[in-house]
């Protein structure tokens, strides 16, 4: 998630771009650049690394910019390693641009390009992007750019400067926010409120495909025909802090909300002729053919998507998958082997148990596949093949859409799998991509249900302690669940397999100890159904996690959480959204300090 401003007025904008820029600091990045009007040229200046150790120091070498317009960017790399070359702003002598969000059909559009002549210097699909403005400028600005915008397929926010339009900011964007500040004599963009508070409240808000044409005198809004629209003021009622958090309460709850558009970055660029690809990453149907075992190493949430990988791979794929925690899997001589495939999942990609990991199964000669949300992290440098997962920065300690990615990135792997090794068809690999696609419909529906989250924490908030059951993928996913209550509510709570339950552990219960059961998987509702009636009956307190149509019998379920319905196999990325809820309100009901839990840290880089 990039954050993306603008400044024209009457002042010096450089120390203002960077200003502004700093105050999106918090969306997570890896570089940052100006690019200005200076004389009759435009001036770019930029750097990878943080604000203050790149760009500020390069801007401090140079002499002073007079410039009074400006674009200026904070990249969180999703396409191309964090460097000089891929930060933004990007262009040419004539046009540079600042982007936030991802162009699925860029390949297509760099190679167009290429074919007539153009050079690409960077990785990003940025460039793209500004070499097709550059391509289509016809001196008209709104022109070239509605004639640009039409050629995308994907999500943007787009900040652009004509060098012969000299102190005019343009605009446009596409799913991705972008705002125009009002100022007194100057005038600003930004991809949200967050960067501009401090100079201005009243703001426009553009929608999809609405050319803004910025000057320090105010903005005219075109549609992509040339005629001009007329928009309402907003004033923002936010504080800086509101701002960065979009108005949500917290980072994990934005986060949350934040799924849906999470996975339809991380799936839909990598779906190629209906079913998912690998290419980008090196990985071919050849190899996926060869590997004997498929080994999965991660930490925490990014273990429990390992874990719901284990039985999707070994349900569709029919290849043994060992699952380790990282700091397990380096002392326990793993049966690992030249001829397996070690996938390493991680949303820092920094995490010291996960690294060590993957450095032991190089060692070993295995191939290396990283999911990691951190482009340049040193697992995504380390692994032998890294796809990344676009979930954009997650601030919150407490992980959600990063898992939920990690979730998606186990489907998109099993599918192509199985696919490759024959176990699939591909009229049902497809199928089950396009079930895959529907998902994040189905999490905003789960999202919207909030009530009934917020009624099942009030009633467990007293807890001291859960279990958490489930069978098959609903026991993976239970896992999940347990680790959000813990780490954000500081309740105890376990996983456990139902049908594992008479076993021992059943001793515990009591009317003190609230159970929750993931029955999600219709295949194995009954047998759940009756782990249920074998705790009620000796006190517990029951929640049911389930379908819309399941037939819940209220003699053994005092709560029920009601889901739309999907095939069994993609119910654990619906069912992960009210386990993140529960979490999120029954800690909001003991009044925890959510997104910083006490005794973590977002990335533990220490082993
Ligand atoms: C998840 O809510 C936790 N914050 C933690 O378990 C996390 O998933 C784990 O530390 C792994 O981090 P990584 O994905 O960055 O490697």
């Amino acid at each position: 998630m990039c954050g993306i401003v603008g400044y024209v007025g009457e002042k010096a904008c450089e120390r203002i771009l960077v200003n502004a820029l700093k105050n999106l600091e918090y969306r997570g990045y890896d570089s940052a650049g100006i690019a200005v009007f200076e004389g009759d040229k435009i001036k770019t200046v930029k750097a990878k690394g943080s604000i203050d150790s790149g760009l500020s120091l390069k801007l401090d070498r140079e002499p002073s910019l007079k410039a009074v317009a400006g674009i200026g960017h904070t990249r969180w790399a999703t396409h191309g390693e964090p460097s000089d070359i891929n930060a933004h702003p990007i262009g040419n002598a004539r046009i540079s641009i600042v982007h936030n969000g991802i162009i699925e059909n860029y390949r297509k559009i760099k190679a167009f390009l290429i074919d007539k002549g153009y050079s690409f210097e960077s990785q990003t699909d940025t460039e793209a992007v500004a070499k097709l403005l550059d391509y289509n400028y016809n001196g008209n600005p709104t022109e070239t750019i509605a004639q640009t915008v039409a050629q995308l397929e994907g999500a943007y926010s787009l900040g652009i400067i004509f060098r012969e339009h000299k102190n005019k900011l343009f605009a446009v964007r596409k799913e991705s926010p972008l705002i125009v500040g009002i100022g007194r004599g100057e005038m600003y963009i930004a991809s949200d409120m967050t960067a501009i508070l401090e100079y201005t409240k009243e703001y426009y808000l553009p929608d999809a495909g609405e050319i803004a044409e910025v000057t320090r005198d105010g903005v005219t809004f075109f549609d992509i025909h040339g005629n001009v629209i007329e928009k309402e003021i907003n004033i923002a009622e936010w504080d800086v802090t509101a701002a960065q958090k979009g108005g949500y309460e917290h980072f994990m709850l934005k986060e949350i909300h934040e799924q849906p558009a999470a996975l339809k970055n991380t799936l839909t660029p990598r779906i190629s002729d209906g079913i998912p690809s690998f290419e980008e990453c090196g990985l071919t149907d050849e190899m996926l053919r060869n590997y004997k075992n498929i080994y999965i190493v991660g930490c925490g949430s990014a273990m429990h998507a390992g874990m719901v990988g284990k039985y999707v791979i070994e349900d569709i794929a029919r290849i043994p998958v060992t699952v380790d925690i990282a700091s397990e899997f380096k002392y326990r001589k793993p049966l690992l082997t030249k001829d397996d495939l070690l996938i390493i999942i991680s949303q820092s990609g920094e995490t010291a148990d996960t690294l060590s990991a993957l450095k032991l199964g190089k060692e070993i000669g295995a191939d290396t596949l990283a999911a990691v949300n951190v482009t340049g992290s040193s697992i995504d440098r380390e692994a032998k093949m890294s796809m990344k997962t676009l979930a954009g920065p997650e601030i919150s300690v407490c992980s959600t859409k990063a898992y939920m990615v990690q979730c998606a990135f186990m489907y998109m792997f099993a599918l192509r799998l199985a696919y490759a090794r024959g176990r699939l068809d591909e009229a049902k690999c497809k199928e089950y991509t396009s079930k895959l696609l529907e998902i994040p419909e189905l999490i905003q529906e789960c999202i919207d249900r909030k009530e009934q989250y917020q009624r099942v924490a009030s009633k467990i908030m007293n807890a001291s302690s859960l279990l958490y059951i489930g069978r098959g993928l609903d026991y993976a996913l239970s896992m999940e669940g347990s680790l959000k209550l813990k780490e954000i509510s500081y309740i105890h709570s376990e996983s456990y397999a139902g049908g594992e339950l008479k076993h021992g552990t059943i001793s515990l219960i009591d009317e003190e100890m609230p159970v929750i059961a993931v029955a999600t998987q219709t295949y194995l509702y009954s047998k759940t159904s009756s782990n249920v009636e074998q705790v009620k009956s000796r006190g517990a307190k029951t929640i049911v996690i389930c379908r819309d149509g399941a037939d819940v019998n209220s003699n053994i379920a005092d709560y029920v959480v009601r889901l739309p319905e999907t095939d069994d196999l993609l119910m654990p990325l619906v069912a992960a959204v009210p386990l993140q809820m529960l979490a999120y309100y029954t800690a909001l009901d003991r009044q925890c300090s959510i997104d910083k839990p006490r005794n973590l840290a977002k990335s533990v880089t220490v082993e």
